[in-house]
């Protein structure tokens, strides 16, 4: 048993031990790696980024180093615009380190090991230490191959002769045994297409505006990464859907839009029937917006004026092939539209009434001549009388 007094000591020594020490760490630490570089097989022409990211206090230095497969004696330090231009490093320092490597329009020769060095050291460029025990490392090995090569069909323009189009690829030359083929239509697998044939074919039957596109025959490798051509289907726009009319009241917004079959994807423009022709819409009150993408555009009119908006407008289709327009009519309503039957009840209800006053008027003067004649009362009980016969007439009717 160690007395209190000692006990209480023994820990606040230790206390103070794990305090520096964690003081020291957080003060320097050592060059250490977060991510590091992956090994990959690479086609001729194609690109490779490598990743290194280093944590360390302080913030550690980044160099990338190059050697020839199986020459490890032989490495080089790479710089940014190496190779014609073809490297291109990346740094940014801050709390951690991160480095991209790149290496574009691959040949044979840069087949080969790469290496991220990182180090904090402060004794990392004196000469008279060993780099093996300053800086870090982390190698991938880059193995690049011949690509294959695919003989595909020209690229097309729509409409064409017949009833039918075919794009072909035919892989004529491969470095490793090639597994199958599909074919891609902007960017999405076409379903049931894959095939483990070497040449392989894609029927378009009586093609129209939406079978146009960037199409790309696929052919993936045991041992590679996948090879691929690319057939362009070009056709002039078709607009395949647009708004009729727009029916809006002052003030309101409104929205009018168009959109397209068809590649390449159009340039769009709108345009508003003034004086016989289309012009180019007059903005100077700043009310007319345009959004489009691709395959769609939009005419948004804001705070709808009655006097200047109303009337046809137009939306463009324009690529390198052809052209196509169709028309939108806006119809302005006037802010009281919606009261007009309210309006029509009230005119209703003033008409009687002058109707009543009117009414009233001309019977007054009888009622004042009955008054001033002496034998009134009598007449006037004889017309009373009348009077009532004929409001117990009408109630029987
Ligand atoms: C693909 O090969 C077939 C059969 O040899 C040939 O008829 C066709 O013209 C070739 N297509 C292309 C695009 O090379
Ligand atoms: C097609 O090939 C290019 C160049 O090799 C490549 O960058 C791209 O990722 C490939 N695309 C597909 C879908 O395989
Ligand atoms: C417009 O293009 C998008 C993607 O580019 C596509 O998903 C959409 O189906 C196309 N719409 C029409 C009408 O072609
Ligand atoms: C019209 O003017 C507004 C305001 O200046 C601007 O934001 C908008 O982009 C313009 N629209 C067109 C079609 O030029
Ligand atoms: C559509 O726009 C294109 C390009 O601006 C133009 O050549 C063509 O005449 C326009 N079509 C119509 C009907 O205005």
């Amino acid at each position: 048993m160690i007395p209190g007094k000692r006990r209480a000591a023994v820990m606040s020594f230790s206390v103070a031990i794990v305090g520096a020490l964690l003081l020291q760490s957080v003060s320097s630490q050592n060059a250490g790696f977060v991510k590091s570089p992956l090994s990959e097989t690479k086609l001729t022409g194609d690109t490779f980024e490598l990743y290194c990211d280093v944590v360390g206090n302080p913030t550690p230095e980044i160099q990338w180093w190059y050697s020839e497969i199986n020459r490890a004696d032989s490495f080089r330090q790479l710089w940014d615009g190496a190779r014609k231009r073809r490297v291109t490093i990346s740094t940014a320092y801050g709390l951690n380190a991160v480095s991209v490597l790149g290496v574009s329009r691959l040949t044979l020769d840069d087949a080969g090991t790469y290496e991220c060095r990182a180090s904090n050291d402060p004794r990392r460029n004196d000469l008279h230490q060993n780099p093996a025990t300053t800086w870090i490392r982390a190698q991938a090995t880059i193995m690049v191959l011949q690509k294959p090569s695919i003989s595909s069909s020209e690229h097309t323009t729509l409409p064409v002769e017949g009833d039918s189009y075919t794009l072909q690829c035919n892989l004529t030359s491969a470095h490793s045994v090639h597994q199958e083929s599909y074919w891609m239509k902007n960017g999405e697998e076409i379903p049931e297409t894959r095939t483990p044939n070497r040449n392989t074919e894609y029927r378009l039957n009586k093609p129209r505006g939406d079978d146009a596109g960037v199409y790309m025959c696929v052919y993936t490798f045991e041992m590679s990464p996948p090879a691929n051509a690319t057939i362009e289907v070009k056709c002039a726009p078709e607009i395949t859907g647009h708004k009729r009319s727009e029916n809006k009241n002052e003030g309101q917004n409104a929205l009018l839009y168009c959109k397209s079959v068809g590649f390449p994807h159009p340039v769009w423009t709108w345009r508003k029937f003034e004086n016989g022709i289309f012009r180019e819409i007059d903005n100077s009150t700043g009310r007319f917006f345009i959004s489009s993408r691709d395959n769609y555009t939009e005419l948004h009119i804001a705070n709808l004026d009655i006097g200047l908006d109303p009337g046809e407008y137009q939306c463009n289709a324009t690529n390198m092939i052809g052209s196509r327009e169709e028309k939108s009519v806006l119809r302005v309503r006037s802010h009281l539209a919606p009261l007009w039957p309210l309006l029509g009840v009230l005119a209703e209800i003033i008409i009687l009434v002058i109707i009543i006053v009117v009414y009233e008027k001309r019977k007054k003067p009888d009622d004042l001549q009955d008054d001033d004649d002496p034998a009134g009362p009598v007449k006037t009980n004889s017309t009373n009388n009348h009077k009532d016969k004929n409001l117990r007439q009408r109630n029987t009717n």
